[in-house]
């Protein structure tokens, strides 16, 4: 893939700005934490996978100018740098399970001088960045079995290159589907209020050559009832241990039409999404932003000044709806809570 989302480049983190797509190709550097807390904040690198890569490096930046020699004092510090990141957004639980990998991977080796511990946490974040790169590419070979030539396929949000490494969850399907020479059609939803499906999804499947149409999320309903829809293919934030999926706001929507339609609707996600210390999608945290994203496109006006606005950017799918998630360990079909303990061998 020619899309490389997100990397540690000499002593920074070189990201594609995903503010300014499809507009214009832009990468920014962050040399520092703050700015790329304010990246990941604004959006300019999101998706959960490519969330917890960035949490890896944000370790990185913070850490790189502690002067101490005293590891404890260090591991003090990379506490609050953890912390600080942790506060950045709240849904995508692989952010919250790559800091907790770093500060687990400093503990392990609490022995070692501060230099040491700068180069094993250093290890950690690239192994984070080099192991989504692999998942992804097995989830998309796994996943490409379940597209069949001269369907047509729906996905929200983006899932894609832009979301990970530099492949993808849900498109990484897309593009090994295409690999393996099946000819098929996209559908993507626009995605409000901040339009990945149009802005980033149209933008990629499109430089990827793969035959797409973009529509508004409001006529979804009508193209699954014309018949148009094969299959759904969404990526994901956090699934609980029963298989309650949370994901873009509007997912949800999706997963009912589809089972009024007898649809299969696929959720794409590597373990790192996984969050099986709760047992239900009423335990995820779903983050809300302001109100502007709603009331403006563009950045132009759309609705009267004072309106009140509700604006959680996830929602959650409830398992029942699920055919099937898509994992690297394999594909898990339900009873999901089951076999979901079963992939990760808790029975
Ligand atoms: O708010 P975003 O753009 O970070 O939301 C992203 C999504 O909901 C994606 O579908 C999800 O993270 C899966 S990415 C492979």
């Amino acid at each position: 893939m020619a899309i490389q989302t997100i990397q540690w480049i000499h002593s920074g983190v070189k990201i594609i700005d995903q503010r300014e797509l499809p507009r214009k190709l832009q990468y920014i550097i962050c040399r520092d934490l703050k700015t790329l807390w304010w990246a990941i904040r604004t959006l300019a690198v999101r998706g959960a996978p490519a969330l917890g890569i960035a949490a890896g490096f944000g370790v990185l930046l913070g850490i790189k100018d502690f002067k101490g020699k005293d590891s404890q004092k260090f591991l003090a510090h990379l506490k609050k740098v953890c912390a600080y990141i942790g506060s950045s957004r709240p849904t995508a639980v692989n952010l919250f399970h790559v800091l907790e990998r770093m500060q687990n991977a400093a503990e392990t080796h609490a022995g070692q001088s501060v230099a040491g511990l700068k180069t094993v946490l250093k290890k950690e974040a690239l192994a984070v960045f080099e192991e989504d790169r692999a998942v992804c590419r097995r989830m998309g070979d796994l996943g490409a079995g379940l597209i069949r030539s001269g369907q047509q396929i729906m996905t929200v949000c983006n899932a894609g290159a832009l979301a990970t490494a530099d492949y993808g969850t849900a498109l990484g399907v897309m593009y090994s589907a295409k690999r393996q020479g099946k000819k098929f059609k996209v559908m993507a939803c626009e995605t409000r209020p901040l339009l990945q499906g149009a802005r980033l999804t149209a933008w990629e499947l499109t430089k990827e050559k793969i035959p797409t149409t973009l529509i508004c999320d409001n006529m979804a309903a009508t193209v699954m009832k014309q018949g148009k829809i094969q299959g759904i293919f969404t990526g994901a934030d956090r699934i609980a241990a029963n298989g309650d999926t949370a994901n873009k706001i509007g997912t949800y929507n999706l997963a009912v039409l589809a089972k009024h339609h007898g649809i299969p609707f696929y959720v794409v996600a590597p373990s790192s999404t996984f969050d099986l210390k709760i047992q239900t999608g009423r335990q995820i945290p779903i983050e809300e932003r302001k109100k502007e994203e709603v009331t403006t496109m563009a950045g132009i006006p759309i609705a009267p000044d004072g309106v009140t606005v509700y604006n959680p950017a996830f929602d959650v799918t409830d398992h029942s709806l699920i055919t099937a998630i898509i994992t690297e360990r394999g594909i898990i079909r339900p009873p999901l809570g089951r076999n979901i303990k079963k992939a990760f061998k808790f029975v």
